[in-house]
C-alpha cells in the first residue's frame, strides 16, 4: 500500500472511530525490497492492532501470535483472551520471549530469509519455464508461498487430489474464497520443502497437470 493510501486509511479509521488490523503473519519475510515498515509504528498506534505469529517465524504449531494494541484497548483485550481460551502456555511464551531476548529469533530469520528466497527462486524459475503452459505466477514478495494461477482451464480440485495420491501437497485456490470464485490456480508452500523436494514435487505435479489436461 502507498503512503498516501496509507495515510488515507488512517485518516478514515480516525474519522469513522474505527480501528486497523494490521495482519502481518508474514512481513519477516519480504523477499524484493526491504522490510515495510508498519502502519502502528507511524503516528498510527492510536487506531492501529499489529497481529503478528511465531506461525512463520518460528514454528505453526508454537500456536503463539502476538498483538501490539493501542493502550486504550489492552486492558480489555486482555480480558477478551481470558474468556476465548484463558491463556497461552506460560512456559511456552516464557521460552519465546528468552528466545527473542537472546538474539536468535532475529538470527534465525536472517538464516532463513536466506534460504527461503532460495527455494523460491527456484520454485518461480520452475513454475516459469516448465510449468508455464498451465500455470502463471502472481508476482508477491512475501512469505513461504507462491500462488499461481491456472490459463488453462483445468479443474484444480482434480489437479490437487492427484497431486496428494502422488504424495504432494498442493492447496486449490478456491478454498479461499468465500463467495463465487472469479480465478483459478495454485497456493504451493515452500516453508517444509528444502530445494531437491522442490524439484521432486513440481516433477510430480507437471506429470499431474499433464494428465488432467489430456485425460
Ligand atoms: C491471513 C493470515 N493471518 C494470520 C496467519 C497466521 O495464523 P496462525 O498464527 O494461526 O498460524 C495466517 C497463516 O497463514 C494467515 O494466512
Amino acid at each position: 500500500m502507498s503512503m498516501r493510501r496509507r495515510k488515507e486509511l488512517i485518516e478514515v479509521a480516525r474519522t469513522r472511530k474505527a480501528v486497523i488490523i494490521e495482519d502481518d503473519y508474514d512481513g519477516e519475510f519480504r523477499h524484493e525490497g526491504g522490510a515495510l515498515e508498519a502502519l502502528c509504528m507511524r503516528d498510527a498506534a492510536d487506531v492501529t492492532f499489529y497481529v503478528g505469529t511465531f506461525s512463520k517465524s518460528m514454528l505453526w504449531s508454537l500456536r503463539l501470535g502476538f498483538v501490539v494494541a493501542p493502550k486504550w484497548a489492552v486492558s480489555t483485550l486482555a480480558i477478551a483472551k481470558s474468556c476465548l481460551d484463558f491463556q497461552s502456555p506460560g512456559p511456552i511464551q516464557l521460552g519465546v520471549a528468552s528466545f527473542i531476548t537472546e538474539g536468535h529469533l532475529a538470527r534465525h530469520v536472517r538464516k532463513m530469509r536466506r534460504i527461503y528466497k532460495e527455494r523460491r527462486e527456484l520454485l518461480l524459475a520452475i513454475l516459469r519455464s516448465e510449468m508455464a503452459e498451465w500455470l502463471r505466477p502472481v508476482a508477491s514478495h512475501y512469505g513461504v508461498h507462491v500462488c499461481a494461477l491456472d490459463h488453462a482451464g483445468l479443474n484444480m480440485r482434480s489437479v490437487v487430489e492427484a497431486a496428494a495420491e502422488e504424495g504432494v501437497m498442493v492447496h486449490s485456490l478456491n478454498r479461499y474464497y468465500y463467495g463465487q470464485e472469479t480465478r483459478s490456480g495454485l497456493v504451493i508452500g515452500y516453508g517444509i520443502a528444502d530445494l531437491a523436494e522442490i524439484k521432486r514435487g513440481l516433477a510430480i505435479l507437471r506429470n499431474v497437470l499433464k494428465s488432467i489436461r489430456s485425460p
